[in-house]
C-alpha cells in the first residue's frame, strides 16, 4: 500500500512538474484551428467527419470565448470545448440554464496522454465556468470509454443518470454533473 501510494506521490509530482515547465493553457484562437481540425481528425480517423463542419464548430468556440487548448512547445496538443447550447439539447430545449454548462469534449494527443493536461483543461474550464457565475456543469461519455468515465469520477463529477439517443437513435450515454460554484 506504502508503495502504491509513494509511486502515486512521485506521478504527482512529474504531472505538476511538467505543467510548470513546458505546458501552457491558453483560450482557444483562430490560428488554432488548423491544428485542432488536424488534431480532431487523427484522433478520431475513422468517422465520418466533415472537416468543414469542425472548423464552423471551433471558429464558434474562439467568437464565444468557449475553448481552451493546451500547448507544449508551440505544438497542440489538447483541447476542451463548453456551452450552453448542447446542455439545452441534453435536457430540453425550453428552458433556460444560465447558470449551467455543458463541457462538449476534451481530448488529447494520444502522445501527450497521462501528463495530467486532460485534467488542467477541465481545472481551467471549471475556473472560468465560476467566474461567470456557472453553478453547476454537466457532460457525457459513451459507456465503453473507460478512460473517460475515471476522468470523470477522478476530477469530482457523479454520474446522475443516463441519455439516451442523443446524437442517433440508440444511443446511450452517460450523463455527469459536477457543482462548481453557488449554494
Ligand atoms: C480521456 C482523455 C481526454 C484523458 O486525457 P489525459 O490528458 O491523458 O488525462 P489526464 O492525464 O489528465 O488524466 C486525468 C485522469 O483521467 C483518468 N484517466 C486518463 N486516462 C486514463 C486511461 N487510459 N485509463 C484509465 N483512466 C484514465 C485517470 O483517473 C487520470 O487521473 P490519474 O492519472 O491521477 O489516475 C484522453 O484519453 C483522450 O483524449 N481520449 C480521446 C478523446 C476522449 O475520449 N475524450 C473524452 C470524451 S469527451
Amino acid at each position: 500500500m506504502k508503495v502504491i501510494q509513494s509511486l502515486d506521490q512521485k506521478r504527482k509530482k512529474f504531472k505538476i512538474a511538467h505543467f510548470n515547465e513546458s505546458m501552457k493553457i491558453r483560450s482557444v484562437s483562430l490560428s488554432d484551428i488548423p491544428a485542432l481540425t488536424g488534431l480532431y481528425l487523427k484522433i478520431w480517423e475513422d468517422e465520418f467527419t466533415d472537416p468543414r463542419e469542425l472548423k464552423k464548430y471551433f471558429l464558434k468556440k474562439v467568437k464565444n470565448k468557449e475553448g481552451f487548448v493546451a500547448v507544449e512547445d508551440n505544438k497542440l496538443v489538447g483541447f476542451i470545448g463548453f456551452s450552453k447550447e448542447y446542455f439545452r439539447i441534453v435536457c430540453s430545449r425550453k428552458r433556460s440554464f444560465k447558470d449551467s454548462d455543458y463541457l462538449d469534449w476534451v481530448f488529447v494527443h494520444k502522445d501527450y496522454r497521462g501528463k495530467g493536461i486532460a485534467e488542467e483543461l477541465i481545472k481551467k474550464f471549471e475556473k472560468n465556468a465560476k467566474k461567470r457565475r456557472v453553478r453547476r456543469i454537466y457532460s457525457t461519455t459513451i459507456p465503453k470509454n473507460k478512460a473517460a468515465i475515471k476522468m470523470h469520477k477522478k476530477l469530482g463529477f457523479s454520474q446522475a443518470g443516463y441519455v439516451w439517443n442523443l446524437w442517433e437513435e440508440g444511443d446511450k450515454e452517460l450523463f455527469f454533473s459536477k457543482k462548481v460554484g453557488g449554494r
